[in-house]
């Protein structure tokens, strides 16, 4: 939103695991290397998108930037949206390590982003959406949803929830990270269910259509991590 309103949403201030830290940003890719191999899983979703050579991406809380990287490989233009510049300054050096030079790295987020260029063929988030509460999440969807091209592709992967034994699967899923990562993903996991803003599947799935999406297909591993692949 260009002109801010004064009850807006303040998407800087980390809700939870406060990624502004450095310490957090040297410890993502070890940490998360227990349980996803990111390059992987960025390679599967970009074969799955189809992306093309002349494709514009926006990866919306990119983190580290390995999927920015890939996708940066792939395809034109990647804008990279983040609203750690811990994190930035990070992926800045591993695109470089890469030999990658057609990232945009854009210090914002889901509500502040400010884009005039073409419209977008791809957005994608992982693990990010749910640090921004239900309200602002349905906002972000429609500023999403003006970004992209009629016919682009939206993405999103997190721990969303299915209702029906939500917290047996919360107890499960903790006791997996604990399995994968010892204490530190527990606690992490735990932090995460506590603090952050995961929400239910239904309530992503009535946000995403309401915003003019179609949803193409949807699953939900151990009922508490989505992937929707969507389209405008
Ligand atoms: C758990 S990391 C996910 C990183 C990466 N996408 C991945 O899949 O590993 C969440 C990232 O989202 C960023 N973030 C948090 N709130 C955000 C917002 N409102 N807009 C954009 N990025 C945000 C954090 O700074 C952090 O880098």
């Amino acid at each position: 939103m260009k002109d801010r309103i004064l009850w807006q949403y303040n998407e800087f201030e980390q809700v939870g695991k406060d990624y502004s830290l450095p310490n957090e940003v040297t410890m993502y890719d070890p940490s998360h290397s227990n349980f996803r191999d990111i390059e992987k899983e960025s390679k599967d979703v970009l074969d799955n998108l189809g992306i093309g050579k002349n494709d514009v991406v926006i990866d919306y809380g990119f983190g580290t930037g390995t999927f920015a990287i890939q996708a940066a490989l792939r395809c034109a233009n990647v804008y990279a949206v983040d609203v750690s510049q811990a994190m930035i300054d990070c992926a800045k050096i591993k695109a470089g390590n890469a030999g990658v030079s057609n990232i945009t790295f854009c210090h914002s987020g889901f509500l502040t982003f400010e884009y005039d260029g073409a419209a977008a063929d791809v957005i994608v988030t992982t693990f990010a959406f749910h640090h921004l509460p239900d309200f602002w999440k349905g906002i972000a969807l429609n500023r999403m949803y003006n970004l992209l091209k009629p016919g682009g592709q939206l993405f999103i992967h997190d721990a969303i929830l299915e209702q029906h034994n939500a917290m047996k699967n919360i107890e499960a899923f903790i006791e997996k990270m604990a399995t994968a990562g010892g204490d530190f993903l527990q606690q992490d996991t735990e932090g995460h269910f506590r603090e952050e803003f995961s929400t239910y599947d239904w309530i992503i799935d009535g946000l995403i259509i309401r915003a003019g999406f179609v949803i193409k297909s949807k699953s939900i591993q151990d009922g508490v991590i989505g992937t929707y692949y969507c389209i405008k």
